[in-house]
């Protein structure tokens, strides 16, 4: 596939072959317009972004860099190329043919998975449409850009499947994905986490962070998926998701090194009175977005993730490898856990059967890689002499789905009383004096390349070895 396509939708799925599906979609796409430009970034629609397209799924052409006003940015189709004789490799139906239509026993269950995931897609860009009013440089604008459109992407990923292999209600369900709106009381999006506010830009790296990251995990168990086409559609959205995750991380990072080096700057080792973000404040807003992503994982002991293994529909994160996951089958397996007794009074170990625990087993993944990040922001805080460390709540902590679900539980996750749980609550979650105060830290954009917030540090490197002082967006005389 050339980058300049004459093709209304550059794909990798032979669209042009089959002129009912490619109807739909050209039919779809002047709706998605619509919604992105009512939806999308506020503001900046008419600027010069440097981004990164996918324009293939070949080396190097799935990502090529270029100046693009967002609303003629190329949403494409594009699956990772099928493997010859692909087979079922975990649950019940192990070495049974991979499907490449979907089976019509699981069609509700499969329909629902895709449905779910796509509704992210479109939310996350919903909560992040303000942000670029009070962009900390123009590098973390074009990054912000870079997340939405490709988000906007994985929309039309999930689109595609539902038009091709799910009929009418497909398309029906691919209209609303483009009617809910996050946050609305009327028409919520459909996972909590995508309806809370975003309004400023430490909770965008925290969501960048720790909820894209659980759409890796996510992305992750679908790529195991027996139906291919959703096995290869999510397996490329990984490649683009790594810079989402990377943006996050980082961006994170930088606020702590700002933090520290801010800290160091003043007698009594207090950022804020430096013009930064003090480190409790930054750690309460990884609790909150931390926890907030653990419930997205779904509860701990659940018979629909059983069924979703049994059948092959959802895997393990990197299921495929035997050395992860020497057993494909957990037939009479266990997985333990402290869970609440008498009430909530007490915790106390329970085995759950492995397959019914599946969730928690990719969320296991998942706070794993997490810490990984935590441990690299900790070095950061040694390396700048700063003695104080961020630590990730327990997984039991601020839940509200779950076995754990609005229980007064610590982040050392502990069980304690509803006062004691009350009395704290303020120094482990944001308050509204935090969300002040980040409002008006970042009251204002910085738009001289090169230039950056004094809250946050320059990154080490720019996109794509560009400087970091690259025109990474050119603005139209306003
Ligand atoms: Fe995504
Ligand atoms: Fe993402």
């Amino acid at each position: 596939m050339s980058f300049i396509s004459s093709e209304k939708i550059p794909n990798n799925v032979n669209l042009s072959s089959d002129r009912k599906l490619q109807r739909a979609l050209e039919e779809w796409q002047p709706n998605f317009l619509d919604w992105w430009m009512e939806m999308g970034p506020d503001g900046f629609q008419k600027d010069q972004i440097y981004l990164r397209t996918a324009v293939s799924v070949d080396e190097g052409g799935w990502a090529n860099f270029g100046y693009v006003r967002m609303p003629e940015y190329r949403w494409g189709i594009f699956l990772t190329p099928a493997e010859a004789n692909r087979t079922i490799h975990f649950g019940d139906n192990i070495g049974a043919p991979a499907w490449n239509e979907v089976p019509g026993e699981y069609r509700k269950e499969l329909r629902r998975i895709i449905v779910t995931q796509a509704d992210t897609e479109p939310a996350s860009v919903e909560q992040q449409r303000r942000l670029g009013y009070t962009a900390p440089s123009l590098y973390d604008l074009r990054n912000l850009f870079q997340v939405n459109v490709e988000e906007g992407r994985h929309l039309w990923a999930m689109v595609y499947l539902l038009h091709s292999f799910f009929g009418k209600d497909g398309r029906e369900e691919a209209e609303d994905l483009l009617k809910r709106r996050s946050g609305n009381p009327d028409s919520p999006r459909i996972l909590e986490a995508f309806n809370k506010p975003m309004e400023d830009w430490l909770s965008f790296f925290c969501f960048t962070m720790f909820t894209d990251r659980d759409g890796k995990y996510q992305l992750g168990a679908l790529a195991e998926s027996a139906f291919d086409p959703l096995a290869r559609s999510t397996r490329f959205m990984l490649t683009e998701e790594a810079h989402h995750l990377f943006v996050g991380e980082t961006g994170v990072g930088r606020i702590i090194e700002r933090t520290a080096q801010l800290m160091k700057k003043d007698p009594n080792e207090d950022a804020r009175a430096q013009g930064g973000i003090p480190l409790d404040l930054i750690q309460r807003y990884i609790n909150y977005w931390y926890s907030t992503s653990l419930d997205l994982f779904g509860g701990e002991d659940s018979s629909n993730a059983a069924t979703y293994f049994s059948q092959g529909l959802k895997g393990r994160f990197g299921e495929s490898s035997d050395k992860r996951y020497p057993n494909h089958r957990e037939i009479d397996t266990i997985y333990e856990l402290e869970a609440p007794v008498e009430g909530g009074a007490r915790l106390e170990k329970q085995a759950i059967p492995t397959r019914r625990a599946m969730n928690a087993v990719l969320r296991d993944s998942y706070t794993q890689d997490c810490q990984r990040a935590v441990d690299r922001w900790n070095k950061i805080l040694q390396d700048n002499g700063v003695k104080v460390e961020i630590r990730l709540p327990s997984q039991r902590f601020n839940r509200e789905i779950g076995l754990y679900a609005d229980l007064p539980i610590d982040p050392a996750g502990n069980l304690i009383s509803r006062e004691a749980f009350n009395a704290q609550k303020a120094s482990w979650l944001p308050s509204e004096a935090d969300r002040q105060f980040l409002k008006s830290l970042m009251n204002k954009p910085v738009h001289e390349p090169g230039k950056f917030a004094n809250w946050i540090a320059p990154p080490k490197r720019g996109i794509e070895n560009l400087p970091v002082d690259f025109e990474y967006v050119r603005f139209e005389p306003r």
